[in-house]
């Protein structure tokens, strides 16, 4: 392990739309934390490739270009080779370009050392699908937070009505298992329980109870 292995991780993976990001924001929060949205760098990878029409297939080019882009994350915005790209890495067109760059080695590869450079004292949260199991694998704390696809369709359907977005409940759900299945049978870094991650089942419970369940799981991992 590098010289930052003693600074803490918390590793959150889990599906799509399962509130991961958010729990995580405010675990990190609450603790003073750094925060990693993993799904962002995928994100903007997919969206750069997309502003010069670089295929989502290119696993060669992709991966070059995602070692040259000067990403950056300013209080809640996200820069992208200096412009402000927020709101777009948030579409749902781009999410899928995400899942479909994620699929290449090439390029997971090429985000690796990104992502190790959040690992800052006092602590890291860490958002994601392979935190646990290959970014971080001797995080402190790892959790799999999910809810079944059906809530979580309607909290992505929820969401979307708050920003006044059309949106249709039985194609975001369509979308969702698609994106599932695509996360879960990739060869590379598939979407997985890590063997030593403590699973969250979201369905029934508040941001705030799941935030508390992870403060407490750190908690006691600290106090061992
Ligand atoms: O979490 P978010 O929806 O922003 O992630 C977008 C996509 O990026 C995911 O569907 C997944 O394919 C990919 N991803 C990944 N590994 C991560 C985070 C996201 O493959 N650690």
């Amino acid at each position: 392990m590098t010289y930052t292995s003693h600074i803490p991780v918390i590793a959150i993976d889990g599906p799509s739309a399962s509130g991961k990001g958010t729990v995580a924001q405010h675990v990190a929060r609450q603790l003073g934390y750094h925060y990693l949205d993993s799904g962002a760098l995928y994100r903007l990878v997919a969206l750069a490739a997309r502003h010069v029409n670089m295929s989502w297939q290119n696993a060669g080019a992709l991966a070059t270009m995602a070692l040259e882009l000067d990403i950056r994350f300013v209080d809640d915005r996200i820069m992208l080779n200096g412009q402000d790209v927020s709101e777009e890495v948030r579409s749902e067109e781009i999410g899928k370009g995400a899942s479909e760059v994620a699929v290449h080695p090439e390029v997971r590869a090429a985000l690796l050392d990104l992502q190790h450079s959040f690992r800052k004292p006092p602590g890291l949260v860490a958002d994601g699908r392979d935190m646990a199991t290959v970014v971080f694998p001797d995080a402190a704390t790892k959790i799999f937070l999910t809810a079944t696809a059906e809530v979580r369709a309607e909290r992505r359907y929820k969401q979307l009505m708050e920003k006044g977005k059309h949106a249709n409940l039985r194609d975001i759900l369509h979308d969702l298992q698609l994106r599932d299945a695509r996360d879960s049978q990739r060869t590379a870094a598939p979407l997985q329980q890590s063997a030593d991650a403590i699973l969250l089942e979201t369905s029934q419970l508040s941001i705030e109870e799941a935030v508390k369940f992870i403060i407490e799981a750190a908690g006691q991992q600290h106090a061992h």
